[in-house]
Protein backbone atom coordinates (compact mmCIF):
# COMPACT_ATOMS: atom_id res chain seq x y z
CA UNK A 1 0.00 0.00 0.00
CA UNK A 2 1.42 3.30 -1.06
CA UNK A 3 -0.69 5.68 0.86
CA UNK A 4 -1.01 5.05 4.58
CA UNK A 5 -4.32 3.60 5.63
CA UNK A 6 -6.09 3.65 8.92
CA UNK A 7 -8.44 1.78 10.69
CA UNK A 8 -10.67 4.24 12.21
CA UNK A 9 -13.81 3.04 14.20
CA UNK A 10 -14.68 6.37 15.21
CA UNK A 11 -15.76 6.94 11.38
CA UNK A 12 -17.97 3.65 11.53
CA UNK A 13 -21.10 5.58 13.45
CA UNK A 14 -21.86 1.95 14.33
CA UNK A 15 -25.79 2.14 14.83
CA UNK A 16 -26.08 5.13 13.37
CA UNK A 17 -27.96 6.61 10.12
CA UNK A 18 -28.43 9.87 7.74
CA UNK A 19 -31.40 10.61 10.07
CA UNK A 20 -29.05 11.61 13.28
CA UNK A 21 -27.91 14.77 12.02
CA UNK A 22 -30.15 15.80 9.24
CA UNK A 23 -32.95 13.73 8.45
CA UNK A 24 -33.29 13.04 4.31
CA UNK A 25 -36.17 15.24 3.09
CA UNK A 26 -36.13 12.68 -0.29
CA UNK A 27 -34.37 9.51 -0.88
CA UNK A 28 -31.54 9.72 -2.95
CA UNK A 29 -28.59 6.38 -3.28
CA UNK A 30 -25.64 5.95 -1.74
CA UNK A 31 -25.95 9.48 0.03
CA UNK A 32 -23.00 10.32 2.77
CA UNK A 33 -23.60 10.43 6.49
CA UNK A 34 -23.02 14.27 7.26
CA UNK A 35 -21.55 13.15 10.68
CA UNK A 36 -18.34 11.79 8.43
CA UNK A 37 -18.20 15.10 6.84
CA UNK A 38 -18.23 17.47 10.18
CA UNK A 39 -15.56 14.99 11.80
CA UNK A 40 -12.93 15.02 9.22
CA UNK A 41 -13.40 18.63 8.89
CA UNK A 42 -12.87 19.24 12.22
CA UNK A 43 -9.73 16.81 12.21
CA UNK A 44 -8.31 19.14 9.48
CA UNK A 45 -9.67 22.22 11.35
CA UNK A 46 -11.47 23.36 8.36
CA UNK A 47 -14.21 25.39 9.76
CA UNK A 48 -14.24 28.73 7.30
CA UNK A 49 -14.00 29.65 3.34
CA UNK A 50 -15.14 28.10 0.00
CA UNK A 51 -16.31 24.52 0.43
CA UNK A 52 -16.66 22.73 -2.91
CA UNK A 53 -18.55 19.20 -3.78
CA UNK A 54 -18.25 18.82 -7.48
CA UNK A 55 -20.31 15.66 -6.81
CA UNK A 56 -23.13 17.33 -4.59
CA UNK A 57 -25.93 14.78 -4.56
CA UNK A 58 -28.31 15.53 -2.18
CA UNK A 59 -25.93 17.81 -0.40
CA UNK A 60 -24.80 16.12 2.66
CA UNK A 61 -21.29 17.65 2.13
CA UNK A 62 -23.53 21.07 2.76
CA UNK A 63 -25.16 19.47 6.32
CA UNK A 64 -21.50 18.98 7.41
CA UNK A 65 -20.04 22.19 5.87
CA UNK A 66 -23.11 23.88 7.86
CA UNK A 67 -22.42 22.23 11.11
CA UNK A 68 -18.59 23.62 11.23
CA UNK A 69 -19.56 26.78 10.02
CA UNK A 70 -18.47 27.41 6.70
CA UNK A 71 -20.60 30.07 5.07
CA UNK A 72 -20.34 29.63 1.58
CA UNK A 73 -20.43 26.55 -0.21
CA UNK A 74 -20.80 25.48 -4.25
CA UNK A 75 -21.99 22.19 -5.40
CA UNK A 76 -22.06 20.47 -8.80
CA UNK A 77 -23.96 17.73 -10.17
CA UNK A 78 -25.66 16.64 -13.52
CA UNK A 79 -28.56 14.97 -12.27
CA UNK A 80 -31.34 17.16 -12.18
CA UNK A 81 -33.09 15.63 -9.55
CA UNK A 82 -29.88 15.54 -7.11
CA UNK A 83 -29.84 19.41 -7.91
CA UNK A 84 -33.38 20.10 -7.01
CA UNK A 85 -33.30 18.28 -3.61
CA UNK A 86 -30.02 19.73 -2.39
CA UNK A 87 -31.20 23.14 -3.45
CA UNK A 88 -35.01 22.84 -1.62
CA UNK A 89 -32.62 21.55 1.18
CA UNK A 90 -30.84 24.86 1.58
CA UNK A 91 -32.21 27.05 0.55
CA UNK A 92 -33.68 29.49 3.12
CA UNK A 93 -37.41 29.95 2.64
CA UNK A 94 -39.72 32.01 5.49
CA UNK A 95 -41.92 29.53 6.60
CA UNK A 96 -44.77 31.16 6.89
CA UNK A 97 -44.32 31.73 3.07
CA UNK A 98 -44.67 28.31 2.87
CA UNK A 99 -47.50 27.50 4.82
CA UNK A 100 -49.33 30.44 3.13
CA UNK A 101 -48.41 28.96 -0.23
CA UNK A 102 -49.59 25.54 0.59
CA UNK A 103 -53.01 27.27 1.88
CA UNK A 104 -53.58 28.71 -1.33
CA UNK A 105 -52.44 25.74 -3.54
CA UNK A 106 -54.60 23.12 -1.59
CA UNK A 107 -57.67 25.22 -2.16
CA UNK A 108 -57.15 25.88 -5.88
CA UNK A 109 -56.45 22.46 -6.12
CA UNK A 110 -59.38 21.30 -4.27
CA UNK A 111 -61.89 23.64 -6.66
CA UNK A 112 -60.49 21.93 -9.75
CA UNK A 113 -60.81 18.74 -8.26
CA UNK A 114 -64.99 19.40 -7.86
CA UNK A 115 -65.37 19.30 -11.77
CA UNK A 116 -64.17 16.12 -13.27
CA UNK A 117 -64.27 17.40 -16.97
CA UNK A 118 -61.57 20.06 -15.55
CA UNK A 119 -58.72 17.37 -16.56
CA UNK A 120 -59.28 17.28 -19.73
CA UNK A 121 -57.69 20.88 -20.04
CA UNK A 122 -54.68 19.88 -19.01
CA UNK A 123 -51.57 18.51 -21.34
CA UNK A 124 -50.36 14.64 -19.75
CA UNK A 125 -46.13 14.57 -19.54
CA UNK A 126 -44.59 12.87 -22.14
CA UNK A 127 -43.29 9.90 -20.50
CA UNK A 128 -41.56 7.31 -21.89
CA UNK A 129 -44.15 4.07 -21.49
CA UNK A 130 -46.44 6.21 -19.02
CA UNK A 131 -49.01 3.18 -18.93
CA UNK A 132 -46.45 0.85 -17.90
CA UNK A 133 -45.47 2.79 -14.98
CA UNK A 134 -48.75 4.68 -13.43
CA UNK A 135 -52.41 3.78 -13.79
CA UNK A 136 -54.47 6.31 -15.29
CA UNK A 137 -56.18 7.76 -12.41
CA UNK A 138 -52.82 8.52 -10.82
CA UNK A 139 -51.22 10.08 -14.09
CA UNK A 140 -54.44 12.16 -13.70
CA UNK A 141 -54.13 13.50 -10.24
CA UNK A 142 -50.03 14.01 -10.81
CA UNK A 143 -51.08 15.98 -13.45
CA UNK A 144 -53.09 18.29 -11.59
CA UNK A 145 -50.66 18.10 -8.28
CA UNK A 146 -47.92 19.51 -11.17
CA UNK A 147 -50.11 22.03 -12.90
CA UNK A 148 -50.80 23.41 -9.60
CA UNK A 149 -46.53 23.69 -8.96
CA UNK A 150 -45.73 25.10 -11.60
CA UNK A 151 -47.79 27.98 -11.26
CA UNK A 152 -45.92 29.19 -7.81
CA UNK A 153 -44.18 31.73 -8.93
CA UNK A 154 -40.92 32.32 -6.51
CA UNK A 155 -38.67 29.19 -7.38
CA UNK A 156 -37.53 28.61 -4.29
CA UNK A 157 -41.06 27.93 -3.21
CA UNK A 158 -41.59 25.87 -6.40
CA UNK A 159 -38.51 24.10 -5.59
CA UNK A 160 -40.06 23.01 -2.08
CA UNK A 161 -43.09 21.96 -3.51
CA UNK A 162 -41.40 19.67 -6.11
CA UNK A 163 -39.99 17.56 -3.32
CA UNK A 164 -42.84 16.08 -2.25
CA UNK A 165 -44.22 15.39 -5.76
CA UNK A 166 -41.29 13.63 -7.23
CA UNK A 167 -41.32 11.48 -4.00
CA UNK A 168 -44.92 10.98 -4.89
CA UNK A 169 -44.26 9.95 -8.57
CA UNK A 170 -42.41 7.31 -7.12
CA UNK A 171 -44.43 6.44 -3.96
CA UNK A 172 -47.57 6.31 -6.56
CA UNK A 173 -45.71 4.59 -9.79
CA UNK A 174 -46.16 1.01 -10.05
CA UNK A 175 -42.17 0.77 -9.36
CA UNK A 176 -40.96 -1.21 -6.57
CA UNK A 177 -40.37 1.00 -3.69
CA UNK A 178 -37.92 -1.03 -1.88
CA UNK A 179 -35.12 -0.90 -5.34
CA UNK A 180 -33.50 2.23 -6.42
CA UNK A 181 -33.10 0.67 -9.95
CA UNK A 182 -36.35 0.54 -12.27
CA UNK A 183 -38.38 -2.69 -11.54
CA UNK A 184 -42.13 -2.77 -11.73
CA UNK A 185 -44.03 -4.60 -9.44
CA UNK A 186 -45.29 -8.26 -9.81
CA UNK A 187 -48.72 -8.94 -11.80
CA UNK A 188 -50.42 -9.93 -9.30
CA UNK A 189 -49.52 -6.94 -6.79
CA UNK A 190 -50.99 -4.28 -9.59
CA UNK A 191 -54.57 -5.07 -8.96
CA UNK A 192 -54.46 -4.29 -5.79
CA UNK A 193 -52.62 -0.74 -5.85
CA UNK A 194 -54.52 1.33 -5.81
CA UNK A 195 -52.60 5.14 -4.28
CA UNK A 196 -54.29 7.90 -3.11
CA UNK A 197 -52.06 10.73 -4.99
CA UNK A 198 -53.71 13.84 -3.29
CA UNK A 199 -53.33 12.58 0.41
CA UNK A 200 -49.65 11.21 -0.42
CA UNK A 201 -48.70 14.46 -1.68
CA UNK A 202 -49.92 16.03 1.26
CA UNK A 203 -48.79 13.40 4.15
CA UNK A 204 -44.85 14.06 2.27
CA UNK A 205 -45.08 17.49 1.89
CA UNK A 206 -46.17 18.11 6.01
CA UNK A 207 -43.44 15.33 6.90
CA UNK A 208 -40.66 17.87 4.96
CA UNK A 209 -42.42 21.24 6.58
CA UNK A 210 -41.62 19.82 9.61
CA UNK A 211 -38.16 18.08 9.23
CA UNK A 212 -37.07 21.46 7.19
CA UNK A 213 -38.12 23.56 9.64
CA UNK A 214 -36.83 21.52 12.38
CA UNK A 215 -33.70 20.77 10.89
CA UNK A 216 -32.46 23.06 8.26
CA UNK A 217 -34.23 26.37 8.34
CA UNK A 218 -32.86 27.05 11.53
CA UNK A 219 -28.96 26.39 10.56
CA UNK A 220 -29.03 28.72 7.10
CA UNK A 221 -28.47 31.58 8.62
CA UNK A 222 -25.85 33.76 6.84
CA UNK A 223 -24.53 30.59 4.81
CA UNK A 224 -24.36 30.84 0.88
CA UNK A 225 -24.75 27.57 -0.82
CA UNK A 226 -24.88 27.78 -4.75
CA UNK A 227 -25.69 24.28 -6.33
CA UNK A 228 -25.32 24.34 -10.06
CA UNK A 229 -26.78 21.49 -12.22
CA UNK A 230 -23.41 21.53 -14.48
CA UNK A 231 -20.46 19.22 -14.65
CA UNK A 232 -17.90 21.08 -12.54
CA UNK A 233 -16.68 24.52 -13.60
CA UNK A 234 -13.03 24.59 -12.33
CA UNK A 235 -12.07 27.66 -11.09
CA UNK A 236 -8.06 28.45 -10.44
CA UNK A 237 -7.11 29.18 -6.72
CA UNK A 238 -10.65 28.93 -5.80
CA UNK A 239 -11.41 26.87 -2.54
CA UNK A 240 -10.57 26.01 0.27
CA UNK A 241 -12.01 22.67 0.53
CA UNK A 242 -13.41 20.18 -1.24
CA UNK A 243 -15.39 17.36 0.30
CA UNK A 244 -16.94 14.73 -1.95
CA UNK A 245 -18.33 11.16 -2.11
CA UNK A 246 -17.85 10.81 -5.99
CA UNK A 247 -19.32 7.43 -7.22
CA UNK A 248 -16.88 4.78 -7.15
CA UNK A 249 -18.05 3.00 -10.57
CA UNK A 250 -20.17 3.72 -13.44
CA UNK A 251 -23.95 4.45 -13.20
CA UNK A 252 -24.38 0.81 -15.30
CA UNK A 253 -22.95 -1.51 -13.33
CA UNK A 254 -22.84 -0.02 -9.29
CA UNK A 255 -25.00 2.64 -8.68
CA UNK A 256 -27.70 4.01 -11.21
CA UNK A 257 -28.43 7.02 -10.47
CA UNK A 258 -30.21 8.57 -13.27
CA UNK A 259 -32.93 5.28 -13.29
CA UNK A 260 -33.36 6.09 -9.68
CA UNK A 261 -34.16 9.11 -10.91
CA UNK A 262 -35.91 8.73 -14.17
CA UNK A 263 -39.70 8.80 -13.60
CA UNK A 264 -39.55 12.11 -11.32
CA UNK A 265 -37.18 13.64 -13.75
CA UNK A 266 -39.20 13.18 -16.84
CA UNK A 267 -42.35 14.29 -14.59
CA UNK A 268 -40.21 17.54 -14.00
CA UNK A 269 -40.33 18.08 -17.44
CA UNK A 270 -36.00 16.78 -18.42
CA UNK A 271 -36.79 15.08 -21.92
CA UNK A 272 -33.18 13.31 -21.85
CA UNK A 273 -34.23 11.79 -18.32
CA UNK A 274 -33.21 8.25 -19.68
CA UNK A 275 -29.69 9.09 -20.79
CA UNK A 276 -28.47 10.61 -17.74
CA UNK A 277 -26.77 7.49 -16.14
CA UNK A 278 -24.46 7.89 -19.71
CA UNK A 279 -23.42 11.02 -18.56
CA UNK A 280 -22.31 10.35 -15.55
CA UNK A 281 -19.19 9.50 -14.58
CA UNK A 282 -17.21 6.83 -16.39
CA UNK A 283 -20.20 6.92 -18.41
CA UNK A 284 -18.28 7.56 -22.03
CA UNK A 285 -16.49 4.51 -23.69
CA UNK A 286 -12.40 4.40 -24.25
CA UNK A 287 -10.56 2.11 -26.83
CA UNK A 288 -7.79 1.69 -25.06
CA UNK A 289 -6.76 0.17 -20.93
CA UNK A 290 -4.87 2.84 -18.83
CA UNK A 291 -1.25 1.67 -18.36
CA UNK A 292 0.09 3.58 -16.13
CA UNK A 293 0.03 4.13 -12.33
CA UNK A 294 -1.28 2.28 -9.43
CA UNK A 295 -4.72 0.95 -11.48
CA UNK A 296 -3.14 -0.27 -14.30
CA UNK A 297 -2.11 -3.83 -12.63
CA UNK A 298 -5.32 -4.26 -11.51
CA UNK A 299 -6.87 -2.85 -15.08
CA UNK A 300 -4.65 -5.56 -16.83
CA UNK A 301 -5.73 -8.62 -14.37
CA UNK A 302 -9.49 -7.66 -15.43
CA UNK A 303 -8.37 -7.55 -18.91
CA UNK A 304 -7.47 -10.93 -19.17
CA UNK A 305 -10.35 -12.10 -17.95
CA UNK A 306 -13.03 -9.43 -20.06
CA UNK A 307 -11.88 -7.06 -22.07
CA UNK A 308 -15.05 -4.92 -22.34
CA UNK A 309 -15.16 -4.86 -18.60
CA UNK A 310 -11.30 -3.76 -18.68
CA UNK A 311 -12.52 -0.81 -20.67
CA UNK A 312 -15.24 0.01 -18.84
CA UNK A 313 -13.35 0.37 -15.74
CA UNK A 314 -10.54 2.34 -17.61
CA UNK A 315 -13.26 5.10 -18.62
CA UNK A 316 -14.10 5.36 -15.25
CA UNK A 317 -10.67 6.33 -13.73
CA UNK A 318 -9.64 8.25 -16.47
CA UNK A 319 -12.91 10.47 -15.84
CA UNK A 320 -11.84 10.38 -12.32
CA UNK A 321 -8.31 12.04 -13.27
CA UNK A 322 -9.35 14.34 -15.65
CA UNK A 323 -11.68 15.71 -12.97
CA UNK A 324 -9.14 15.30 -10.26
CA UNK A 325 -6.78 17.30 -12.17
CA UNK A 326 -9.39 20.33 -12.67
CA UNK A 327 -10.39 20.11 -8.79
CA UNK A 328 -6.68 19.94 -8.05
CA UNK A 329 -6.33 23.44 -9.85
CA UNK A 330 -9.45 24.91 -7.71
CA UNK A 331 -8.19 24.70 -4.95
CA UNK A 332 -6.01 27.08 -2.96
CA UNK A 333 -2.29 26.33 -1.72
CA UNK A 334 -2.96 25.12 1.39
CA UNK A 335 -6.37 23.67 1.01
CA UNK A 336 -7.31 20.55 1.53
CA UNK A 337 -8.81 17.53 -0.68
CA UNK A 338 -11.28 15.19 1.27
CA UNK A 339 -13.04 12.11 -1.04
CA UNK A 340 -15.06 9.74 0.79
CA UNK A 341 -15.38 6.47 -2.04
CA UNK A 342 -15.52 2.80 -1.82
CA UNK A 343 -12.97 0.33 -3.73
CA UNK A 344 -14.95 -2.28 -5.40
CA UNK A 345 -14.28 -5.38 -6.80
CA UNK A 346 -14.72 -6.14 -10.57
CA UNK A 347 -13.97 -10.13 -12.13
CA UNK A 348 -12.68 -10.74 -7.99
CA UNK A 349 -9.95 -8.03 -8.42
CA UNK A 350 -10.60 -5.51 -5.64
CA UNK A 351 -9.67 -2.03 -7.28
CA UNK A 352 -7.82 0.34 -4.96
CA UNK A 353 -9.40 3.55 -5.78
CA UNK A 354 -8.41 5.30 -2.12
CA UNK A 355 -4.87 4.52 -3.87
CA UNK A 356 -5.70 6.18 -7.32
CA UNK A 357 -7.08 9.41 -5.75
CA UNK A 358 -3.91 10.29 -3.34
CA UNK A 359 -2.02 9.21 -6.08
CA UNK A 360 -3.67 11.26 -8.81
CA UNK A 361 -3.73 14.34 -5.78
CA UNK A 362 -0.38 14.19 -5.40
CA UNK A 363 0.42 13.96 -9.01
CA UNK A 364 -0.82 17.56 -9.07
CA UNK A 365 0.75 19.09 -6.44
CA UNK A 366 -0.29 17.72 -2.84
CA UNK A 367 0.60 15.87 -0.28
CA UNK A 368 -1.12 12.91 1.28
CA UNK A 369 -2.43 13.52 4.80
CA UNK A 370 -4.03 10.05 6.11
CA UNK A 371 -7.07 7.88 4.76
CA UNK A 372 -9.10 6.32 7.24
CA UNK A 373 -11.11 3.23 6.75
CA UNK A 374 -14.32 2.99 8.17
CA UNK A 375 -17.11 -0.13 8.05
CA UNK A 376 -19.99 0.43 5.83
CA UNK A 377 -23.22 -0.35 7.30
CA UNK A 378 -25.48 2.62 6.89
CA UNK A 379 -25.08 3.67 3.03
CA UNK A 380 -27.85 2.73 0.36
CA UNK A 381 -25.71 0.62 -1.89
CA UNK A 382 -25.48 -2.56 -3.06
CA UNK A 383 -22.44 -4.90 -0.65
CA UNK A 384 -22.77 -7.69 -3.32
CA UNK A 385 -22.72 -8.21 -6.68
CA UNK A 386 -22.32 -10.97 -9.23
CA UNK A 387 -18.95 -11.07 -10.57
CA UNK A 388 -19.39 -13.94 -13.10
CA UNK A 389 -22.84 -12.82 -13.67
CA UNK A 390 -23.86 -16.49 -12.47
CA UNK A 391 -26.80 -16.70 -10.55
CA UNK A 392 -26.30 -16.91 -7.17
CA UNK A 393 -22.97 -16.65 -6.75
CA UNK A 394 -21.72 -13.23 -5.02
CA UNK A 395 -19.04 -11.34 -3.99
CA UNK A 396 -18.61 -8.95 -0.93
CA UNK A 397 -18.00 -5.69 -3.02
CA UNK A 398 -17.80 -2.80 -0.96
CA UNK A 399 -17.38 -3.56 3.23
CA UNK A 400 -15.33 -0.16 3.79
CA UNK A 401 -15.34 3.06 2.70
CA UNK A 402 -12.23 5.12 2.68
CA UNK A 403 -11.75 8.91 3.60
CA UNK A 404 -8.50 10.39 1.23
CA UNK A 405 -7.19 13.45 2.94
CA UNK A 406 -4.88 15.52 0.87
CA UNK A 407 -3.41 19.42 1.20
CA UNK A 408 -1.96 21.06 -1.73
CA UNK A 409 1.83 21.97 -1.20
C1 LIG B 1 -22.12 9.19 -4.38
S1 LIG B 1 -23.21 10.33 -5.15
C2 LIG B 1 -23.08 11.73 -4.10
C3 LIG B 1 -23.96 11.59 -2.92
C4 LIG B 1 -23.93 12.78 -2.02
N1 LIG B 1 -22.69 12.86 -1.27
C5 LIG B 1 -25.10 12.66 -1.08
O1 LIG B 1 -24.93 12.50 0.11
O2 LIG B 1 -26.23 12.69 -1.59
C6 LIG B 1 -22.38 10.81 -6.60
C7 LIG B 1 -23.07 11.89 -7.43
O3 LIG B 1 -22.25 12.21 -8.54
C8 LIG B 1 -23.08 12.61 -9.60
N2 LIG B 1 -22.26 12.57 -10.81
C9 LIG B 1 -21.77 11.50 -11.47
N3 LIG B 1 -21.00 11.89 -12.50
C10 LIG B 1 -20.99 13.24 -12.51
C11 LIG B 1 -20.36 14.22 -13.31
N4 LIG B 1 -19.58 13.89 -14.32
N5 LIG B 1 -20.53 15.53 -12.98
C12 LIG B 1 -21.32 15.89 -11.94
N6 LIG B 1 -21.95 15.00 -11.14
C13 LIG B 1 -21.79 13.69 -11.42
C14 LIG B 1 -24.25 11.63 -9.54
O4 LIG B 1 -25.40 12.17 -10.17
C15 LIG B 1 -24.43 11.48 -8.02
O5 LIG B 1 -25.42 12.37 -7.56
Amino acid sequence: MKYQVVRNVKYDYAGQSYSTVYPNLHKYPATMLPQIGIDILKELNVSDGRLLDPYCGSGSSFASGLECGIKEMYGFDINPLAVLISKAKFTKVPINELIETRKMFRNDLYEFLKNEANIKTLMRPSITNIDFWFSKEVIDNLTIVKHFIYKIESQNIRNFFLIPFSETVRECSYTRNNEFKLFRMKEKDLLSFNPDVISVYFKKFDDMLFLYSNFYFPKLKETNIDVQYAKFQPQNDYFDVVLTSPPYGDSRTTVAYGQFSTLSNEWMGIDYARKIDGMLMGGTKLQHNISKGIIADYISQINKVDNHRALDVSAFYNDLDVSIKKVGNSIKKGGKSIYIVGNRTVKNVLLPTDQFIAEKFEENGFKHIITYKRALSNKSMPSRNSPTNETGKTVNTMLFEYIVACEKK
